[in-house]
């Protein structure tokens, strides 16, 4: 029971009436593996995408089609949601995550679990921890001062533990301040049970088990997928293993098999195809709309351009892609709307373009009233990060072609996560249309011709000039040092004082919106209470409409350094054309708690505080004041840690104060040779040249950088046993006549093994 049977389900024990549990990825859409292939399932916008909505509403809706996806394919558990924070907008794996906000993360993830868990569904939220980086994700160690852990890395997670009790955690691939995830007893048994009081399952990450009998130890009840459980026998033998931990990792995953109601439901997937279709368009976020060109009219003469505007960027790569449905795209739409447009390519897939499509780009702008422009990155992925935030060289060149011939343009930009856009002057209007899922394309021609109003607001920054701090975001495979803190999208932006190109929280709306003055139920409050903060919001639109009213606070009398704005409490409000509403958000005063690392608690500080009433995180808003009673007996660490103290544009904090804040010497790194030393570090004999060349042999050149920043255990899998991965190692460490007899008389009754099993 404590390994996976395959790659999708556990072990059943047909003695005692345990049946096989089954998972299967999300987060947008299932992804279900039969036979080879991966069954159809209608594709949700990305969670990126969807966060923008700001409402848990939407992702409830959102978590209860995709668990009716699970009930009607016999899934049990959905392998989501992904609640890592976007640490920098080039994480690879960021269209899956929801913010760079802990506090929206939380909210949103909680509405997403408890809509797919009102399917009968359980969720497994992952990636447990500080899996911020996909360079190197399975060898590099994620350095977090314990603050910042709790307050942006952990907080989520705590919270969708406490409030939705999901039946699964998945830990992460990464090493988490010098220990592996997966072997991480503080993460997995005192942080995530003792102290959070989790009852639920813990499984691994697809292979990022090293060592199962320290993985056991550490709370891993479950290693997926199907591992050797030989060295567990052996263990169990020698007594390094207790049969007790077996009992227990094994008893939770009976737990999770009994604790189904197993009848299956159909998914209507016309439906769900529309469902999918309008929270893409309630979603989008309209970001500039000079001389308020959008809503276009079905009359104008427009132009449509970009391959995207034909093969949409709807959806990342990796584990979450989905066998979409039906794909929509844009060209249709507009031909079913009636809409008179040509249409020019303008650039290939791959982003290049050649003179000939640029000219004809060019030549059709100018020809045209207006000109929509559809833009934007389809490579984000799983496994990579993005080299940089900026388009395509050749769609830069479209762009250039097409503002210059024509001055009436619409930019759509399709991406996983933010992009430059310091082009954004040659254009009139910008819509980020994030990954939308498979109705895009509808989705996009509602929200231009106004059928349907963007309401989305963006839940991460997007950046002029990326921090200096995070110049070496993911260059190194081996260590990733945090040294930025608690500085994390807005927090930083907001406290450095930088102006970003589209600030967090942020988003038009065609019809605008008036807001009354706010006003707060108390003015003097303890830790524990709530406070309310009232205002009236009027829809000045034609159309029914969103507004989100976001409430950030800042900490004036703490004297442990402070991010300057973080967000405390938001609302969507929806209202009619013309409607007037008394809008009420609670603030709970706990989340203007910090994280204590002395007393190991939150505390909420003594002292004076702003709470900021605005559209996002750079408006100035309506400003109230707050005093709260209890102690400030925080330690002012301005003189050892000066960088954290005064966060400007330079913040840029040295190793050195940050070992001051981490309060003990970073983790060595080890560079002994193991099973978990990655390719690139095993070139230094001509065996181990020969064995990577070997283990290289059918990695695709794109993917040779974080092929050889993977441990070699990763290429183990289906090729050798654990006990020639043993061997191969020692061989590796110079004993190459000592054991390649050894490794030879392995690898044929391995062979013999799998050919018995059926396997090639
Ligand atoms: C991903 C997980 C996913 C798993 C199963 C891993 O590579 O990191 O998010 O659930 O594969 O597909």
């Amino acid at each position: 029971l404590q390994t996976g049977s395959g790659a999708w389900r556990t072990a059943s024990v047909e003695r005692v009436g345990v049946e096989s549990v089954t998972v299967s990825d999300g987060p947008v859409g299932l992804r279900k593996e039969q036979d080879g292939a991966t069954l159809s399932a209608v594709c949700f916008p990305s969670v990126a995408k969807l966060a923008c909505s700001f409402d848990t509403d939407t992702l409830r809706e959102a978590g209860a089609a995709l668990g009716e996806q699970c009930r009607a394919q016999d899934v049990d558990v959905l392998l989501a949601p992904g609640i890592n924070i976007k640490r920098d907008p080039r994480c690879g794996r960021n269209f899956e995550y929801f913010s760079e906000d802990p506090y929206l993360t939380a909210a949103l993830a909680n509405a997403y679990a408890s809509g797919v868990c009102s399917q009968g569904v359980g969720v497994c939220v992952k990636h447990f921890a500080g899996n911020n980086q996909e360079y190197g994700r399975m060898v590099c160690d994620s350095v977090i001062d314990e603050r910042a852990l709790r307050e942006i890395y952990l907080y989520a997670f705590e919270r969708v533990v406490k409030e939705s009790a999901p039946c699964s955690v998945m830990c992460a691939y990464n090493r988490l301040n010098g220990e592996y995830c997966s072997e991480n007893k503080r993460l997995l048994t005192d942080i995530l049970r003792n102290e959070w009081g989790y009852k639920g399952l813990v499984m691994s990450d697809w292979g990022a088990v090293a060592d199962r009998v320290k993985s056991i130890h550490a709370g891993v009840d479950l290693e997926m997928p199907q591992g050797e459980t030989d060295r567990l026998k052996r263990a169990l033998e020698d007594g390094s293993l207790s049969g007790e931990s077996l009992t227990a990792a094994a008893e939770r995953v009976e737990a999770l098999a009994r604790s189904f109601d197993r009848t299956a439901r159909n998914a209507d997937s016309e439906y769900q195809h529309k469902l999918a279709t309008r929270l893409s368009a309630e979603t989008t976020v309209l970001a500039q709309n000079n001389c308020k060109i959008l809503p276009l009219s079905k009359t104008d003469k427009i132009a449509v351009i970009g391959a995207f505007a034909q093969y949409p960027a709807f959806q990342g790569g990796g584990s979450s892609k989905v066998n979409a449905y039906k794909t929509d795209n844009l060209l249709d739409a507009l031909t079913r709307a009636g809409v008179d447009y040509c249409y020019a390519r303008g650039y290939e897939l791959d982003g290049t373009t050649t003179e000939e499509l640029l000219d004809e780009a060019q030549s059709v702008a100018a020809s045209r009233d207006k000109v929509i422009l559809v833009v934007g990155d389809n490579a984000c992925t799983e496994g990579e990060d993005c080299a940089t935030l900026s388009l395509p060289q050749g769609q830069l060149q479209v762009l250039d072609a097409v503002t210059s011939a024509n001055s009436n343009v619409v930019a759509a930009v399709q991406c996983g996560s933010s992009v430059d856009v310091s082009w954004s002057h040659a254009v009139k209007a910008i819509l980020i249309d994030y990954y939308g899922g498979e109705g895009c394309g509808q989705a996009l021609c509602d929200v231009i011709f106004g059928d349907e109003v963007p309401r989305g607001r963006l839940a991460e920054t997007w950046y002029s000039n990326l921090p200096r701090f995070a110049e070496n975001y993911a260059a190194d495979y081996r260590r990733a040092v945090y040294a930025e803190s608690i500085f994390v999208g807005y927090r930083y932006a907001s406290t450095a004082n930088v102006s970003v190109a589209f600030p967090f929280g942020y988003g038009l709306s065609y019809g605008g919106f008036t807001w009354g003055e706010a006003a707060l139920s108390r003015g003097e409050v303890k830790s524990g209470d709530k406070v309310n903060v009232s205002l009236t919001v009027t829809n000045n639109g034609k159309t029914k409409d969103a507004d989100v009213v976001q409430i950030y606070s800042t900490n004036l009398d703490g004297r442990q350094f402070n991010e300057k704005k973080r967000l405390v409490a938001f609302k969507k409000v929806r209202l009619k054309a013309g409607e007037s509403k008394k809008v009420t958000v609670q603030v709970n005063v706990d989340d203007l708690a910090y994280y204590d690392v002395d007393k190991g608690r939150f505390c909420v500080n003594g002292g004076r505080y702003l709470l900021t009433v605005g559209r996002h995180a750079d408006d100035a808003g309506q400003v109230l004041e707050l005093t709260v009673a209890g102690d400030n007996d925080t330690v002012d660490r301005s003189g050892e840690l000066p960088s954290y103290y005064n966060v400007d544009e330079n913040f840029a904090p040295s190793e050195e104060e940050f070992v001051k804040l981490y309060g003990k010497e970073l983790p060595t790194v080890t560079t002994a040779i193991d099973v978990n030393s990655p390719l690139c570090e095993l070139q230094n004999t001509a065996f181990g040249r020969f064995a990577v060349n070997r283990l290289l042999k059918d990695v695709p050149p794109r993917n040779v950088r974080s092929a050889l920043a993977s441990p070699l255990r990763a290429f183990a899998a289906n090729r050798m046993s654990a006990d020639m991965l043993d061997t191969l190692v020692a061989i590796l460490n110079g004993g190459f006549r000592q054991n390649i007899f050894k490794l030879y008389k392995q690898n044929r009754a391995y062979k013999k093994l799998r050919k018995r099993n059926g396997k090639a």
